[in-house]
């Protein structure tokens, strides 16, 4: 059924389709995407790919089963939540990426805050010098909020990047990580410690939710009032980092398994 595929012929070598659907729909309902569409699904960026949070239009530049094969099963499994969900925000630009709207290369910021380098060589759109081009049978798929741009290979964002968007604070970073920091949140919240941790530099041992959960309905319920004496401690030691080295703008986060006591607070 194609009923409601419209595509326009605009040049020879150019054809723009439009879907009546969003990405997150797009990548559902089309062949091709099944390791892309349970990775919308795992980090929770159905929401985002149905209705960008700006309103605005969003390219996905949306690698193929193919180009996550070529990846292969076992880096995605050495991958935590976070960094995929990072890794997914590298191929969302905002706006409207045509192939036919790009003459020379040009930088486009991603929803990571790292630039993809975007070109059309051999009339293929084409990312980061040829590290990803769009797959030749699928150009320009404009849908209801965006376009996706079905490419060859995953993009690998710049070594240094193991991070949460750049110009984010450890703040926004815990908002936007909501399936794992919303406890260290709710804590901060009622310390009335967010102002101080959205202007000041610091290193954060943030633990999960999952670690918080270890210690329901003790003294550190998020929501009870002492819960500042759990960032007093500055030592790893009862507690594993699970995902080190979240950069923010103003700090680093390592994600921890276990809430840190600091010495002179008994242990429930
Ligand atoms: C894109 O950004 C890179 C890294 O900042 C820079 O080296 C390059 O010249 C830029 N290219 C264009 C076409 O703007
Ligand atoms: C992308 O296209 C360029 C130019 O044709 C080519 O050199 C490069 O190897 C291609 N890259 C991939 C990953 O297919
Ligand atoms: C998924 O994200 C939406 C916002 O985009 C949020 O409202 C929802 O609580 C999140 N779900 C989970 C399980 O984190
Ligand atoms: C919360 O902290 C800010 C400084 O970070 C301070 O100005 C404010 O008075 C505090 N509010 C309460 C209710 O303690």
């Amino acid at each position: 059924m194609q009923l409601y595929v419209f595509c326009l012929v605009l040049l020879a070598s150019s054809v723009n389709c439009y879907e009546d659907k969003p990405i997150a729909e797009y990548i559902q309902t089309s062949d091709g995407f099944i390791f892309l569409r349970n990775l919308i699904q795992q980090v929770n960026m159905t929401d985002l790919l149905t209705k960008p949070q700006d309103g605005g239009a969003i390219t996905i530049l949306a690698p193929t089963d193919i180009a996550f094969a070529l990846l292969g099963q076992d880096t995605l499994n050495s991958l935590s939540n976070s960094q995929l969900r990072r890794l997914l925000y590298y191929h969302l630009v905002p706006g409207f990426v045509l192939k036919s709207a790009i003459q020379k290369p040009e930088n486009k910021t991603t929803y990571l805050g790292e630039d993809v380098l975007l070109g059309v060589v051999n009339d293929i759109l084409s990312v980061n010098n040829g590290a990803a081009n769009t797959t030749a049978s699928n150009m320009d798929i404009i849908v209801s909020n965006g376009v996706v741009q079905p490419i060859n290979r995953v993009l690998m964002p710049p070594p240094h990047v193991n991070v949460a968007p750049n110009s984010i604070n450890i703040i926004q970073v815990f908002l936007m990580d909501d399936t794992r920091f919303k406890d260290i949140f709710l804590s901060l919240f009622f310390a009335n410690l967010t102002d101080i941790l959205e202007t000041g530099t610091y290193t954060v041992f943030a633990p999960t939710d999952a670690a918080f959960a270890k210690h329901k309905d003790s003294i550190l319920d998020p929501t009870r009032p002492n819960a500042p004496n759990v960032f007093r401690a500055v030592s790893v030691n009862q507690a594993n980092v699970v995902d080190a080295n979240i950069f923010a703008s103003n700090g680093v986060i390592h994600a921890i398994d276990d809430v840190l006591f600091p010495a002179d607070l008994a242990q429930p």
